[in-house]
């Protein structure tokens, strides 16, 4: 029987290149993001000989993981991958609420909703693999995109937590932790990221790169994965640097210029 593979995020960026490797790979896709561009996505897609499902719904809403949740219909996910999140950019006191809730809801509440409900299911059944898109961000105090990087930590950490309690289970969780990538999530209207060095910079990860990492992690049933050496040190000094001068360097790349 085709496997299922269901990726949140998928209209571009890293979750496209993800649902890409999981048709790639002979699975049936669910895919989904509150946008038209994930209509194009699936076209591209099901020319590489994929059956694709598209959910259009607005993941930072209840009502929109019950819309994703509806179309699923009951059936089994072999693979999940909760990677659909949004970044902010600018300082906190001038971001808008509004903003800063869709995100926390967005990249916490609604992600935690959607891992615990196929969490839940691939314990009963015995068998499926998680990859939950989290950043090298959430290891880092991330002035200019704090809540963002909040947001992150929490993800990176209830993924190292999560994974320990299934340390027995035949069902795996990995967390992907990339370091900046090339990717339209700067540049995006909600976004002042945009205005900030880190957009600009030249030596953005490889998109390519970033999430066939992730994806060969999850096949693998690692726990984590950090893609590209530089990112791998930063995680590894972010333990032994004291927050206070890691916040000063990274509002050297997100501070707005
Ligand atoms: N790029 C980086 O430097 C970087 C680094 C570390 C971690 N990450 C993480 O990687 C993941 C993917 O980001 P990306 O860099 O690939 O950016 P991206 O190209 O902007 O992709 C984000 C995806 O999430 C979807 N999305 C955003 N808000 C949504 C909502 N409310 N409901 C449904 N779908 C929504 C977008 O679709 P719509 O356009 O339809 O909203 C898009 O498909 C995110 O979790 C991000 O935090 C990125």
């Amino acid at each position: 029987m085709t496997k299922l593979a269901v990726v949140t995020g998928a209209s571009t960026g890293i979750g496209y290149e993800l649902a890409r490797f999981a048709v790639e790979d002979g699975h049936a896709l669910v895919i989904c993001a509150d946008e038209e561009a994930i209509e194009t996505a699936a076209e591209k897609l099901r020319r590489l000989g994929g059956t694709v499902e598209v959910v259009r719904a607005d993941l930072s809403t209840r009502e929109g993981v019950e819309t994703l949740w509806a179309a699923i219909e009951g059936r089994d996910v072999d693979l999940f991958f909760a990677n659909a999140g949004r970044a902010l950019g600018h300082a906190f006191h001038e971001q808008d609420w509004t903003a800063i809730r869709r995100l926390i809801d967005l990249n916490i509440r609604q992600t935690t909703l959607m891992l615990h409900r196929v969490g839940a299911r691939m314990q009963a059944r015995g068998s499926g693999r998680i990859l939950v898109t989290g950043s090298i961000g959430g290891f880092v105090p991330g002035p200019y995109d704090a809540v963002y990087n909040g947001t992150k930590a929490y993800l990176d950490s209830l993924c190292y937590a999560v994974q320990d309690e299934w340390r027995d289970s035949p069902v795996t969780l990995t967390c992907l932790m990339p370091g900046p990538t090339d990717t339209p999530i700067f540049h995006r209207p909600e976004n002042q990221l945009s205005e900030a060095p880190i957009a600009q910079s030249v030596s953005l990860d490889d998109v390519t790169k970033v999430a066939r990492a992730g994806y060969d992690a999850m096949m693998a049933g690692e726990r984590g994965v950090v893609p590209g050496f530089t990112n791998k040190l930063a995680v590894m000094l972010s333990g032994l640097v004291p927050q206070s001068l890691l916040a000063r360097i990274h509002r050297s790349y997100a501070e707005p210029k």
